[in-house]
């Protein structure tokens, strides 16, 4: 596989500037805030069985999981270390070298990149710079597809735009898809934190070939727990998947579901809690864009916590990042690790330092650092 330029990249710096201003995640939390949540839910954890749990995950995880689903129960929710998982498990099950696969670009390389290992010829559907934000061309889609074409692959609320899907969008992506016999993959980790007044469905909730991945990593800020899920009503993509568990994780850390489950038993507070962060860090910055019209184009996010901000003038991303770095420790990230146009770069608008971290970059661009 080839590198992940995302992942790298942040392994390069994450641990080691004092600004993180490009973070894909909400605001997390300690261990003791989550069970404070619970009377009980400190004695719980100190009494819980570390033994092996199920391999679709434990039945209390998938309950609590089912709930947020209007047509899939506990028995159509698979448990994943993450969501990362998941993703490399259904592309390695479901594809075989030769079939075609649609995906939203830019993507999480992995959306593609395992596909395209696996010898599968991989194509994107391109969301374009519009004059106020992103754009979606919705009839390009059918004109994308070939006659092995067997997966379309979504990622919505996307990164790194922050462009959102409406149902009906969604809808007539289900509906070319059905027509043809091909499966969607929706990536929905950033669901919850949506925030134009308009319902957002699963994809698994609007298409019965369809798998959601969702995740607590993103909307609910907690990544270190390690827990995704998919939700699908597709049995044989559900068993495949399961399959390549064996050969990945078997199950999730029994503590970590646990706390997943707690978490999720109050989710609502959570993802209002970390959309309001959000809202109140993307108005914050509009006054830094205003003061910088000359050197970006905004581009505020539609939902989810991460924007693309454009570099005016074709300036390099890369070289300005680094520079960042080098000399505010402020961390953006570079659009060239989403194999796009060079000048762009993403912000993250989910932690609470936020302002901090935009008035370092801003102090650094008035040369002040
Ligand atoms: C769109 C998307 N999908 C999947 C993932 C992987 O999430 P996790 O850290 O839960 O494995 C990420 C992480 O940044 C992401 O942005």
């Amino acid at each position: 596989m080839k590198r992940f330029l995302l992942e790298d990249y942040y392994e390069k710096y994450e641990f080691s500037v004092s600004h993180l201003l490009s973070q894909s995640d909400c605001e997390s939390m300690p261990v003791d805030e989550l069970l404070a949540l619970e009377p009980e839910a400190e004695e719980g954890l100190k009494k819980l069985w570390l033994g092996y749990t199920e391999v679709k995950g434990c039945p209390r995880l998938r309950e609590r999981i089912a709930l947020l689903y209007q047509k899939c129960g506990p028995e159509q929710i698979l448990v994943h270390a993450g969501a990362e998982e998941a993703i490399y498990g259904f592309m390695q099950s479901f594809l075989q070298p030769g079939d075609h696969m649609i995906y939203l670009s830019p993507a999480y390389q992995s959306l593609y990149e395992v596909a395209a290992s696996a010898g599968c010829q991989v194509t994107p559907w391109p969301l374009r710079q519009g004059p106020n934000g992103w754009m979606l061309d919705m009839d390009e889609l059918a004109g994308l597809l070939r006659p092995n074409t067997k997966l379309i692959v979504i990622n919505t609320p996307h990164n790194p735009t922050g462009y959102c899907f409406s149902d009906a969008q969604l809808e007539y992506a289900a509906d070319i898809a059905r027509q043809r016999g091909i499966f969607v993959f929706c990536d929905q980790v950033y669901k919850g934190l949506e925030w134009d007044g308009q319902p957002h469905s699963w994809m698994s909730d609007l298409y019965e070939n369809a798998v959601s991945l969702g995740v607590m990593s993103k909307a609910y800020g907690l990544p270190g727990l390690r827990i995704g899920w998919i939700a699908t009503r597709c049995r044989k993509a559900y068993d495949m998947m399961k399959k390549m568990k064996y050969y990945t994780t078997i199950c999730c850390s029994a503590p970590s579901e646990y706390l997943a489950a707690l978490a999720l038993r109050h989710g609502e507070k959570l993802l209002e809690r970390n959309v309001s962060i959000i809202q109140s860090n993307v108005a914050y910055a509009q006054g830094f864009f205003e003061r910088h019209d000359t050197l970006f184009v905004n581009n505020v996010p539609a939902s989810g916590p991460v924007a693309f901000h454009r570099l005016r003038n074709g300036m390099d991303a890369a070289a300005f990042c680094e520079d960042a770095i080098k000399k505010a420790g402020v961390l953006l990230l570079p659009g060239y690790v989403y194999e796009t146009d060079k000048d762009y770069f993403r912000m993250g608008y989910g932690r609470r330092n936020f302002p901090e971290c935009l008035n370092r970059l801003d102090a650094y661009l008035k040369g002040q650092v």
